[in-house]
């Protein structure tokens, strides 16, 4: 028996998933009275409410109560941060599927059954649904808000080429497969237990207590896992816990609210969409001399957390490219649609994908390869002889790898000998076309929010010398709790199985940031470490003390503990540490250090260090029907030392298709109503396995490590993968070079239709 650490072990839940036994919120077994709750949604984008009269559907049989905006005890509020997300819509709609009441019943079959006689009568506004509108009826969040560096607009008139033109970007739906879902449980006095599946644990306890009335202690929220999260959980699980705690508070009987598949993608946020218009100058070699970028995002009804993500979208504009002379400005679009809210990459891909159609058109225009116009562009590696250049909010980039991970990955997926091959192959075929795309990932890691870079934990060791573990972080299929468990296991000699992580609760860990940024590991696995140090290092003193030895002669390995000569197992260690009366409990907590952050002149260093990554992906396109496959995709991706290079794998794989596939074949699709007529899986198309590319290979970046003082020298991994999905455009915008005599000037997401309108416009 080894250490797992830097291993590949299985996730600790994984018996528990193929055999159906883990239990998400609709699992957990219910007391007999449990009554489950069915929202009311809007039928209209924006209106004012005449009249809600429920009276005939709260006479109905099966029905106990039904809840509207007038039964809060407290504040009418589920928003993660600007107060302006009501749990129930008061007076004014704002979106179509916006929730005004709730109907808590005996069943849903009642519940639904009595919501025909619910009698609403609501007088219809003009609604602003694009972001087109939007900006032309002035409709903003905020004010524009701008990043700069160096002489943009100078240096653009200089440039001896420019360019100018704009892409489209979709939104994207989560499709988590466990939709949204909340159960609460009254206690006695005013406490209450809301079990959720949710990213943020201490946002639902916030909120539940304010819409409730009563303090934090009175409200313990549990979160064992989720069945994925993805962002979509990171504030918008707070209207169904705080709709399910409402309803145990007033009745008094348990509640649950899960979310009907159709029901959750009308009601939820999800991805941003994004109008990106540029402005590139640039020299024979396709350097960047200037860029400037105008983004332009689709936030919804509210703010939710728009704020952070139009940042993070400002600050990926440079993706890995050192550009001296860059401006951008972002403008919040308000529209009465559903509150846009995190989606892994959190405005990150979409900043990322301006800057990769500039490079691309570039490319295009100059007549050279792509990737050689990357290569001319990006930051220096961080062992080049070069000063390392800053980006346009002035942190510089110390840690880069780009240069020599993507030459390596060139290399191993034969990338020019490929590219002559379809070229080839392309002369010959005159209607299907094959393309190719190597894209770079630089991604910051650490909330954009200095403030949420903290992270606890509490660990237990009882006296058979098995471990209780508890993090801040949540569970969503990520692995977050087995990295965790190898950190804690491994600092104590043990092997996994002595370590046991128990649901993310409020009430052991308080405080906490949601579990997003990809920071899950970074803060809580430092956290849970400096809390099994603790306690090692004082069962280390004392059984020095009592075999006379000095403290380093105590070492922790193989399930044993060994004091000079002496050796135990760690189970009679512990034993004997309770025996001599010292305590086998410790709390731990982790900040990230050096980071810093001034929103208003969007200048600091907001991140601890950047995650890498690169992918080659070759594709076919027919351009009679505009179908296309994904034929092979090679990724090189930087992990550092990997904690679990198992784990990392799936992250990669996942986060490419899941990338790949809000790019080509996922489109939400709204009416001019405002109603998402993509709102099933019948209509709205994420990848299946048969998408995946016929040939994927996955390496790691073999490194030594972190160069920031990480947990092991790991690396953040959650959602720096996404955004190798964007190689799949670029060679989809290849294939379309290839058959026709102009720029394709590809929008995404690349479905069928698009492509052969492309194809179309170019012939
Ligand atoms: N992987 C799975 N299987 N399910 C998920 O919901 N969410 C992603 C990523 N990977 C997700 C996932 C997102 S959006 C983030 S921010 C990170 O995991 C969060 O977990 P971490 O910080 O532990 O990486
Ligand atoms: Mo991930 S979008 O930060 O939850």
């Amino acid at each position: 028996m080894t250490s797992s650490l830097h291993r590949e072990t299985v996730l600790d839940s994984a018996v528990l998933h193929v055999t159906g036994a883990a239990r998400y919120i609709d699992d957990l077994p219910v007391p007999a009275n449990c009554l489950v709750i069915v929202p009311g949604l809007s039928p209209v984008a924006h209106g004012r409410i005449k009249r809600l009269d429920v009276t005939a559907v709260a006479a109905a049989p099966g029905v106990v109560r039904v809840l509207s905006a007038a039964d809060i005890p407290g504040r009418n509020d589920v928003s993660p941060v600007f107060g302006d997300d009501p749990a129930f819509a008061e007076e004014r709609v704002h979106y179509h599927g916006q929730i005004i009441y709730a109907v808590v019943a005996t069943s849903i079959r009642a519940a639904r059954a009595a919501m025909r006689a619910a009698v609403l009568e609501i007088e219809e506004l003009p609604a602003i649904l694009t972001i087109e509108e939007a900006l032309a009826e002035g409709s903003l969040l905020g004010r524009p808000w701008q990043i700069e560096t160096g002489n943009p607009q100078a240096e653009l008139a200089a440039s001896p080429h420019q360019i100018e033109g704009q892409i489209e970007i979709g939104g994207q739906e989560h499709f988590y497969l466990e939709g949204q879902a909340a159960l609460a449980i009254p206690g006695e006095d005013d406490q209450l237990t809301v079990f959720v599946s949710s990213q943020h644990p201490t946002e639902i306890q916030h909120k539940v207590a304010d819409l409730l009335a009563v303090p934090n202690h009175s409200i313990t929220v549990e979160v064992r896992r989720m069945g994925g999260g993805f962002g979509g959980k990171e504030s918008q699980a707070n209207q169904p816990a705080c709709i399910a705690a409402l309803a145990a508070r007033l009745t008094g009987c348990p509640a649950k609210l899960v979310y009907d598949r159709d029901d959750d993608m009308r009601i939820t946020g999800k991805r941003h969409d994004f109008l990106i218009r540029y402005q590139a100058g640039f020299d024979e070699e396709g350097r960047l001399r200037a860029v400037i970028f105008d983004q332009a995002l689709r936030c919804g009804m509210s703010y939710d957390l728009s704020k952070a993500i139009a940042e993070r979208a400002a600050l990926h504009a440079d993706n890995g490219y050192a550009i001296a002379n860059m401006q951008v400005t972002t403008r919040l679009c308000q529209t009465h649609t559903p509150s846009n809210t995190a989606f892994r990459g959190f405005g990150g891909p979409q900043g990322m994908l301006g800057i990769e159609a500039v490079i691309d058109r570039i490319a295009h225009q100059l007549g050279r390869d792509p990737l050689a116009v990357r290569q001319a562009n990006f930051y220096p590696d961080h062992d080049s002889p070069a000063a390392p250049a800053s980006t346009h909010y002035g942190q510089p980039v110390t840690d880069g790898v780009l240069r020599r991970l993507t030459d390596q990955l060139a290399n191993s997926a034969d990338y020019h000998a490929r590219r002559r091959e379809i070229a080839d192959w392309n002369s010959q075929h005159q209607m299907v076309k094959r393309g190719l795309a190597l894209t770079p990932v630089k991604f910051g890691i650490s909330f954009n929010k200095t403030m949420l870079n903290q992270g606890g934990a509490l660990v237990h060791i009882y006296t058979d010398g098995s471990v209780h573990l508890n993090h801040g972080g949540t569970e969503m299929g990520q692995g977050l709790h087995t990295k965790v468990r190898q950190i804690v296991a491994h600092l104590f000699g043990l092997p996994d199985a002595m370590v046991r992580v128990s649901a993310t609760s409020t009430g052991k860990v308080p405080n906490t940031s949601a579990t997003a940024a990809s920071s899950g590991t970074d803060l809580n696995g430092m956290a849970a470490f400096r809390a099994a140090e603790t306690i090692r290092d004082r069962m280390a003193e004392y059984l020095a003390g009592q075999w006379q030895q000095p403290p380093d002669k105590v070492r922790f390995a193989e399930g044993r503990v060994h004091i000079g000569p002496e050796e135990m197992t760690f189970a009679e260690a512990a034993s004997l540490c309770w025996q001599g009366r010292i305590s086998l409990s410790s709390t731990g907590y982790y900040a990230t250090p050096d980071i810093h952050w001034d929103a208003e002149t969007g200048k600091g260093q907001p991140f601890y260090y950047f995650a890498y990554g690169a992918a080659v992906s070759e594709v076919v396109l027919d351009l009679y029907t505009g179908e296309s496959r994904m034929l092979r995709t090679d990724i090189l991706h930087d992990a550092g030392q990997s904690i679990n290079p198992a784990i990392d794998r799936g992250q990669i794989e996942g986060g490419f298709i899941q990338g790949a596939g809000w790019l080509t074949c996922e489109e939400l699709v709204y009416g001019k109503d405002g109603r998402l007529l993509t709102h099933a899986p019948s209509t709205y198309k994420i990848p299946a396995c048969s998408d995946r590319p016929l040939d994927l290979r996955v390496d790691l970046l073999a490194t030594e490590g972190n160069l920031s003082a990480t947990i092991h020298r790991s690396k953040a991994v959650g959602e720096p993968p996404f955004m190798l999905g964007m190689s799949v455009f670029f060679a989809l915008s290849d294939a379309l070079a290839a058959a026709g005599p102009g720029y394709p000037g590809l929008d995404a997401p690349a479905t069928a239709e698009r492509l052969l309108n492309a194809a179309m416009r170019n012939r």
